[in-house]
């Protein structure tokens, strides 16, 4: 295992964050890390310390720091067309327009290309609200869908709102969250309280006529909540019968990253009229993308525009990933990696009762914290200790959960046992010292 004794920051650009930067802008950890290079499965910070990175600047770094192939289809793009507006048609455009029409499940065909995942949210929850002439949305609690108004709105976190809500008509369900179940029940015999919650919700909330449900597959800043089988299933039927489509923002489940499937919703028997994803698409380079059946994206009427909405740059990165995915078996990749990475987390679990819940999907794993695992009360104290362990043993590692109590781990998709296994073992030894 990688035990490298990390020194304090004494990073001139961390100063300078923290004199110019919001305040808001926060960083991990105590003393913040100023990173400089990043090669593969690693970064180094500007005092010379080198750390496995397990979450990938939030799930967003997929096919590994600097990946020569996506690199090369980068460079050779900057060289060639570096700009184009949405004004006009450009190749990479139409072929990742193309390819995302051959690999979404579904019907989904028509694309729209934006900067971010906040955007492509957003153009989901538009697209939505002018197909069905509808405006009321039903949303998870703690959901996150990003910074802009609307997406505010939807989200499910006061953390990460400072504002109260500035878009009207998102409706919060109950999550799908079974080791925090919001009836007290267990699955399989609640009967899927939560998803059955959604007609009453709509019933009692809204008009009882929806444009949408928008959810992530796996809640991804909410603490990697995996959904129970047939939640999908029921939330969509009762969605339908309210005369509402079905968005899956798939901002970090896409890209093979649940393992097997290229989208995380299709770990579920149902299919998605818009999709929404960005981060791990581009490895880095900012993109987002929102996928709609022909009927929807038909529907949405007069001009729109996107300055960076398209970029042949951003596009041929996104489709230097896919191929990457593609040619490396990488989707196969995540789910042997992860059913591994499992379980060692398992172990972990069996060996340290603050330990209160492993959950996940493929190469998407967290650990839930807790002071007492009868009453389940949330220790952020303990993630906040492993974080610090962790880094002096030269790995980094997401955290998330509304009560900032969980471990969310985002190996690169190309990761092997080996990875597991360094990052596994500062756990280990940093929940040592809890
Ligand atoms: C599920 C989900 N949707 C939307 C977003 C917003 O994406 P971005 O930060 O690229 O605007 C995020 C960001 O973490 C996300 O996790």
């Amino acid at each position: 295992m990688s035990s490298v004794e990390t020194k304090p920051s004494q990073s001139e650009t961390v100063r300078k964050h923290k004199e110019f930067l919001f305040p808001a802008v926060t960083n991990y950890y105590e003393e913040p890390l100023a990173l400089v290079r990043g090669e593969g499965f690693h970064v180094w910070d500007d005092q010379g310390n080198k750390y496995l990175d397990c979450f990938g600047g939030v799930l967003t770094v997929s096919v590994g720091h600097a990946n020569p192939k996506v690199n090369e289809a980068i460079i050779n793009q900057v060289k060639t067309l570096q700009h184009t507006s949405t004004l006009y048609a450009n190749k990479p455009q139409s072929d990742l327009a193309e390819k995302l029409h051959q690999i979404t499940p579904g019907r989904l065909k028509k694309s729209f290309f934006t900067n971010s995942g906040t955007e492509a949210d957003d153009t989901a929850i538009h697209a939505a609200k002018l197909a069905t002439g509808r405006h009321e949305i039903v949303v998870l609690r703690h959901s996150y869908s990003g910074r802009s108004a609307t997406a505010l709105s939807a989200m499910g976190h006061a953390p990460w709102r400072p504002l109260p809500p500035q878009v009207a008509g998102f409706v919060h369900a109950r999550a799908p969250y079974c080791y925090r179940c919001p009836f007290k029940l267990t699955y399989p015999e609640c009967g899927l309280a939560c998803a059955n919650d959604i007609e009453e919700l709509i019933m009692t909330t809204t008009t009882g006529e929806i444009a949408a449900f928008m959810a992530e597959p796996i809640l991804g800043v909410g603490g990697f909540i995996v959904p129970p089988p047939g939640y999908f299933e029921r939330a969509v039927e009762i969605t339908r019968k309210h005369g509402g489509l079905f968005i899956a923002d798939e901002v970090q489940t896409a890209w093979g990253r649940t393992g097997d499937k290229w989208f995380g919703i299709e770990h579920w028997d149902v299919q998605p009229d818009i999709l929404t994803s960005a981060k791990g698409l581009g490895n880095g380079v900012p993109v987002g993308i929102t996928v709609a059946t022909p009927e929807v994206a038909d529907k949405y009427p007069g001009l729109t525009f996107s300055t960076f909405g398209g970029n042949p740059v951003s596009m041929a990165a996104a489709l230097a990933v896919i191929q990457v995915i593609e040619e490396e078996d990488l989707k196969t990749n995540a789910k042997v990696v992860g059913t591994y990475l499992r379980e060692r987390l398992d172990e972990l679990k069996d060996k340290h009762q603050a330990v209160g819940d492993v959950r996940g999907l493929g190469l998407m794993q967290g650990l839930e914290f807790v002071k007492d695992r009868k009453t389940k009360e949330p220790a952020p104290q303990t993630v906040a200790k492993v974080f610090e362990e962790t880094r002096r043993r030269g790995v980094l590692i997401g955290k998330g959960g509304l009560y900032g109590n969980v471990i969310r781990t985002g190996l690169m998709l190309n990761s092997t046992k080996d990875h597991v296994d360094q990052m596994v073992e500062a756990l280990d030894a940093a929940l040592a010292t809890v």
